[in-house]
């Protein structure tokens, strides 16, 4: 048995679509959330600098004590994730391994589509993980930028959200699978489900990874204990109560356990 906490980090708020599964699927865990919303968005940046962002947050998480982390993160799954399993003292895992296994299942030899931020996309991170565990599929991946900030304004339900479903997903038609490889992408399933239609299989990685942390922790022996209600604490670098805001809206309850204010040394 092993009390410690799983440490879960995002840019911002959409990690919590990762974070609400895992607490779903593993109600006796601790779980650390940080959102770094000081310095979202993630996904138009550099290679060097989310690998330095990931890299501060899982040492402030592994100084929180965490067993595993979770990096709940695509753009930062993409682009710094081998990196972190080399630096970090405790098992990491990504959100694309899993969403990529599903996909290449459900999509059962026919063609796969991608859609994330343009760091992601551009990473092919996706793109080379598919073909390593099915060569010869093809697939389709596209950056969609406007995503993004559709999800955080919360205009999901919205004409501005299916024009930019149908300008970006016109192609998209014919997949038999599609990633949602995007924290935020998730709460648009529904436009996107109505858009493609009910053959797509429209996978998302939240599930996929949740199911991934309790693998790995029963195959490491390093699960809790089973008679405790795992508590919830969140960390954020820029005001908590605007994260609580939009953090309960995601998570569609109270965040119990409290939001708190990790500056980085840096800032001014
Ligand atoms: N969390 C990011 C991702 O999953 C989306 C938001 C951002 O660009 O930071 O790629």
């Amino acid at each position: 048995m092993d009390t410690r906490p799983i440490g879960v980090f995002d840019s911002g708020v959409g990690g919590l679509t990762v974070f609400k599964e895992i607490r779903q699927l593993l109600p006796h865990e601790d779980l650390i959330y940080f959102g770094d919303t000081a310095r979202v968005p993630y996904g138009g940046k550099s290679i060097k600098v989310i690998q330095k962002y990931s890299n501060e947050i899982s040492r402030f998480l592994e100084i929180q004590g965490i067993k595993m982390l979770v990096v709940a993160c695509n753009t930062a799954s993409a682009l710094a994730l081998n990196r972190l399993k080399n630096e970090c003292s405790v098992p990491v895992i990504g959100v694309i391994d899993p969403g990529v296994r599903a996909a290449v299942k459900a999509a059962n030899g026919g063609l796969i589509g991608v859609i994330g931020t343009r760091g992601t996309i551009n990473s092919e991170a996706y793109q080379k993980r598919i073909l390593r565990l099915r060569s010869g599929i093809e697939v389709l991946a596209k950056a969609c930028p406007l995503l993004v900030p559709i999800v955080e304004e919360n205009v999901i339900d919205s004409e501005i959200a299916r024009l930019a479903i149908h300008m970006y997903l016109k192609d998209f038609k014919k997949v038999s699978s599609l990633i949602l490889a995007c924290t935020h992408y998730p709460l648009l399933k529904n436009v996107i489900r109505d858009y493609l239609g009910p053959e797509v299989a429209l996978i998302d990685s939240a599930e996929e990874t949740a199911i991934e942390v309790k693998e790995m922790l029963q195959a490491r022996r390093i699960t809790g204990d089973e008679s405790h209600i795992g508590l919830d604490q969140f960390f954020v670098s820029d005001s908590p109560e605007s994260f609580t805001e939009i953090g309960e809206a995601f998570l569609g309850r109270p965040m119990q356990g409290g939001c708190f204010l990790h500056s980085w040394q840096n800032d001014d």
